[in-house]
């Protein structure tokens, strides 16, 4: 296989950009396939079946058009999806994106963790399992966020409404403060000054995204799939959605902070 291939990355819609964003900074020579479903976005509060069909469309798209490894930069995709995904393209190297549970769970025992995710992925036996796992070392306060992902696809990190929002959902704490927010979807890495905002400054944010990049890297360093070129690799930006502003997002998203 051609180590110059792309990496593709995958996401219902621009969120995958936070899982981008690690993976250039891990792997700045890399070439980069970028996949957002806007279109059919949101994926999170659709029935399993109707997730894996787009799911299994769009990954069908990204082999077809060449690639040397999978990043699913989606919890609802890899919740729903991965196992059959995995089944479907034994050949291809999957990395996908689950809950930082364990690493908020390893952090603070004892402690209060919120976790911010589609329905889909809080209902999913994949998080079942976190739970099941980690429950008994920590307070694990499930917090689904329906409606969350389009602030971010309309480019709304922050605003009032938002912020309104977010009090809404963490009305599930019952008053508690939480030690830690985990961001079970991957598009909430940009909203993350609002979630301070409203919870404090002093909340710890665990993003899975860092680790997926690692795992990326051993990934391809063990199948020798590391690209040697020098130079900074390429993005080739998809897009379900016809309308510009998608990409346009996910290229202003990628250089945030
Ligand atoms: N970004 C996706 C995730 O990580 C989900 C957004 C959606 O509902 O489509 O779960």
């Amino acid at each position: 296989m051609d180590a110059g291939l792309p990496i593709a990355v995958f996401d219902s819609g621009m969120g995958g950009v936070s899982v981008l964003r690690a993976l250039r900074a891990h792997l700045p020579h890399e070439n980069y396939l970028y996949f957002g479903d806007s279109a059919n976005a949101p994926y999170g509060v659709r029935p399993y079946d109707e997730i894996l069909e787009l799911s299994r469309a769009a990954v069908a798209h990204l082999v077809g058009e060449g690639i040397k490894a999978l990043v699913i930069g989606c919890n609802t995709v890899t919740s729903v999806a991965a196992k059959t995904l995995r089944a479907e393209h034994p050949n291809l190297i999957i990395v996908a994106t689950e809950p930082a549970v364990k690493p908020a769970a390893l952090a603070r025992p004892g402690g209060t963790i919120l976790v911010m995710a589609t329905d889909a992925t809080v209902h999913g036996d994949n998080f079942l399992s976190l739970v099941q796992r980690y429950g008994d070392e920590v307070n694990i306060v499930k917090c689904p966020c329906p409606g969350l992902m389009e602030f971010v696809e309309r480019g709304e990190t922050d605003s009032e409404a938002l912020r309104v929002y977010l009090r809404k959902r963490f009305e599930v704490l019952g008053g508690v403060k939480p030690d830690s927010v985990v961001l079970g979807c991957t598009h909430y890495p940009f909203i993350s000054g609002a979630i301070r905002a409203v919870l404090g400054e002093d909340v710890a944010l665990f993003d899975p995204a860092p680790g997926i990049a690692r795992q990326a890297k051993r990934r391809l360093a063990a199948a020798g799939l590391l690209n040697p070129q020098a130079g900074e690799g390429e993005i080739r930006w998809e897009n379900s959605s016809p309308d510009p502003k998608m990409i346009a997002l996910g290229k202003r998203l990628l250089v945030r902070h």
